[in-house]
């Protein structure tokens, strides 16, 4: 997608996770067309990160904020507030993947992996809520999982998250509609971000293996943090103001089964 400066000229966004791989794509991809960023993520590279698009011209900010506690959220909200005015979008991108089966999956675990992908998403949504109401509307993107439908057997908790976070879309999606406001879902297929790489290295695969695995798919390469960026900056224009909770696969076509 063509980059235009314009294109979300004026708009406001909080992007969760935003610090680092799929999250830092689309933090970039919402500044580039002109969007002013917050930045909400606990991970110490946010501030490098927003500085490094304020010196390209771009407008973001982080906000240290850890999504499974709603007062962290309350003070980062504040702080768009204070800084940005309101607020038009919301991209819920914060998440965790441990592996564990159910067996391996002890209490802690499991209230850890709901926590972030889950209860984050559920409080940022009832963050949010009354700036977009304000604005006469708004946009929300969470970032799913392919294997929200099935479950995965070696991602137990997480796919149960990610379930979860496919009925809190289409839940939200009907029940905000009439405050203007649009929830969908992205799915990403694979992608080689820096959480993905770092639990593959602590299993003993390399990068060259994980771009092996690319290869043999479909499309011939993993997905990249720009091919989900490009959809969700179609999914927050005003252009994609008719479609309202949906699920997008961003997966080269893997779950086209
Ligand atoms: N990489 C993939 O192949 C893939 C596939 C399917 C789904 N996803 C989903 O995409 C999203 C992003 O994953 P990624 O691969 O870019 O991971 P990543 O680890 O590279 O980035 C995740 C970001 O979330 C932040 N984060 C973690 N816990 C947080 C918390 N409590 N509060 C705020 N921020 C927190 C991390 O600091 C990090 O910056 C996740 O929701 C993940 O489940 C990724």
């Amino acid at each position: 997608m063509t980059t235009n400066r314009k294109l979300l000229e004026g708009k406001t966004a909080i992007v969760t996770g935003g610090a680092s791989g799929i999250g830092a794509a689309v933090a970039q991809q919402l500044a580039d067309n002109g969007a002013s960023v917050v930045i909400a993520d606990v991970a110490d590279n946010g501030e490098e990160f927003a500085t490094k698009i304020r010196t390209a011209g771009g407008r973001a900010l982080f906000v240290r904020t850890d999504v499974s506690r709603s007062a962290e959220i309350g003070k980062t909200v504040e702080t768009l507030q204070r800084e940005f005015g309101g607020l038009d979008i919301l991209v819920n991108c914060a998440g965790i993947f441990p592996r564990a089966n159910l067996l391996n999956t002890d209490e802690q675990l499991w209230d850890r992996i709901m926590n972030v992908n889950l209860k984050g998403v559920y409080l940022c949504c009832k963050a949010v809520v009354p700036l977009m109401k304000e604005r006469g509307g708004g946009s929300i993107v969470n970032i799913g999982s392919n294997h929200a439908a099935a479950g995965s057997a070696e991602l137990f908790a997480y796919s149960v998250s990610k379930g979860g976070l496919l009925t809190l879309t289409r839940n939200l999606a009907r029940a905000l509609a009439t405050y203007n406001i649009r929830v969908n879902c992205v799915n990403p297929g694979w992608v080689a971000t820096e959480g993905e790489v770092a639990l593959r290295e602590s299993e003993g695969r390399s990068r060259e293996w994980l771009e092996e695995q690319g290869r043999r798919s479909l499309l011939g390469r993993l997905q990249t943090g720009e091919d989900l960026a490009a959809a969700v900056l179609f999914l927050v224009m005003p252009q994609a103001g008719q479609i309202n909770g949906q699920i997008f696969s961003v997966d080269g076509g893997a779950s086209a089964r």
